[in-house]
């Protein structure tokens, strides 16, 4: 048998061969060596991701090429790993052995059709290019995924959610349409300009979230809105997350449907402070961030009234109600550059799901867990939505200690009828977990989709299922 030496030395050389031949066919062809930014994502480095040695980096401008490019990997055997904006938390995007990484950076097209409210773009467009675009048509784009650089392929590859999704959806409630290539170097397309469509199985929805796995999404049809009229930020200090998730529950019943609905532990809010220049005000331990929109200020205001009124019943001492525009842009970026601040002091961002009612339940038996294993955790997440996120912090024997950890606090969340992950998806970081979390039964469809997709196992490889 041949040794591990002997088989890289092979791939070294198909890969050789595949970017003289790519770039022969006008195919833009770098070695990571020289972008060596192309071979990580976001993911923190504590969890241990590596990216292979021998990988190339293909820019492709045209679904016609990606199809190439996946034509010859194929032939080849030579793995292909989809790459977006490369914001992501899971190392998806991660090459993690000898390969092509294939990045959709220059698929740059846009057009809106503003009739039938969608945007038909290239799965390069970023987050901010799709806002400003909607916005200069006189239409919005509602969700918002967190950075502004993620493209709209990698969103839809994994699914992405985002403060906005407690009353807009995640990403896959905005695409109405996909080109995609697969590993065959086959394009199809699924969906189009429809709101309805039951013709089949429906294939689109399982392209999107599937990391990579199955597909690479070329062009998408994205779903767009009238713009937000008015909107209104409100900031709530609880002493205590019971108080604070409480007033959650009750915004709920009262019909109010927030844009988002944010809880943030002091902590957090201190990091996203320092990290933004912009200042909170009044804080507590537990605080809630509640944004809400309507068609006019009367409208907006009554909302973020009734909201103080719910929140002081539970127990807040008071509320701040942001009204003008920079005002509240402040506010957000002090939550959204959170994870930004806490990146080198914690060891995983997790992104559990839970029933949002469960969120107190939830918190307070994984956080008395971790202090018995020396950890300290920092939460804040989209409450409204039951998507928290843990972070706990960098101590001592970490790397011996987490992984237990990691494991009860997925235990904790399977017993109350939560996921392992509502945002973030699984990549690589927790693909064994993955295993635990769905029934063998699940877990081996799982494993029979991907292979009907991609039977040589091409399409990032190691990724989600084996
Ligand atoms: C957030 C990212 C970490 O919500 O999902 O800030
Ligand atoms: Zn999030």
């Amino acid at each position: 048998m041949m040794d591990n030496s002997g088989k890289r030395e092979i791939i070294k050389e198909k890969l050789e061969k595949i970017a003289e031949k790519l770039s022969k066919s006008g195919i833009e062809v770098y070695n990571a060596r020289d972008q060596p930014s192309y071979l990580y994502d976001e993911t923190p480095p504590t969890l241990g991701v590596k990216a292979a040695e021998n990988v190339l980096i293909v820019k492709p401008k045209s679904t016609h090429e990606i199809s190439q490019i996946l034509k010859l990997a194929g032939e080849q055997k030579i793995p292909v790993f989809p790459r977006g904006g490369g914001t992501g938390l899971s190392g998806g995007a991660v090459p993690t052995s000898d390969g092509i990484v294939l990045s959709t950076e220059k698929l740059k097209w846009i057009e809106i059709d503003v009739e039938n409210f969608c945007a038909v773009c290239g799965a390069g467009i970023t987050l901010r290019e799709l806002i400003s675009e909607a916005e200069k048509n006189g239409l919005s784009f509602p969700p918002h995924p967190g950075d502004e650089s993620a493209t709209v392929g990698g969103m839809i590859a994994t699914n992405a959610g985002g403060v906005r999704a407690m009353k807009y959806g995640v990403m896959r409630n905005y695409v109405l349409g996909l080109e995609a290539v697969l590993a065959s170097g086959d394009v199809i397309r699924l969906g189009g300009k429809l709101i309805k469509n039951n013709a089949g199985y429906n294939l689109m929805h399982l392209l999107i979230g599937s990391e990579g796995t199955l597909a690479v999404v070329s062009e998408a049809i994205i779903r767009l809105l009238p713009p937000f009229k008015r909107t209104a930020t409100v900031a709530i200090p609880f002493e205590s997350i019971e108080g604070a998730i409480e007033a959650v529950v009750e915004i709920l019943k009262d019909g109010i449907i927030p844009l988002a609905l944010e809880y943030v532990e002091r902590k957090a809010l201190e990091i996203g402070e320092k990290v933004s220049g912009k200042r909170w005000p009044p804080k507590d331990e537990a605080n809630l961030m509640v944004i809400v929109d309507g068609r006019d200020e009367d409208e907006v205001v009554s909302m973020a009234e009734r909201i103080e009124e719910i929140c002081l019943k539970k127990g807040a001492k008071n509320a701040y109600i942001a009204m003008g525009a920079k005002e509240q842009r402040d506010l957000l970026e002090v939550r959204s550059l959170i994870y930004e601040g806490m990146k080198d002091l914690v060891v995983e961002v997790l992104d559990v799901s839970v029933p949002p009612a469960k969120i107190p339940e939830y918190i307070k038996r994984c956080n008395s867990e971790a202090e018995k294993m020396g950890f300290q955790i920092v939460n804040y997440g989209h409450a409204g939505d039951g998507n928290i996120h843990q972070h706990p912090l960098k101590v001592e024997d970490w790397e011996s200690k987490y992984p237990k950890l990691k494991k009860t606090f997925f235990r904790i969340a399977k017993e109350l009828g939560g996921s392992i992950t509502g945002e973030h998806g699984v990549g690589i970081v927790k693909k064994s977990d993955l295993k635990e979390q769905v029934s063998e039964v699940e877990y081996e469809l799982m494993r029979r989709v991907k292979q009907a997709f991609d039977p040589e196992g091409i399409l990032n490889p190691g990724k989600i299922v084996d």
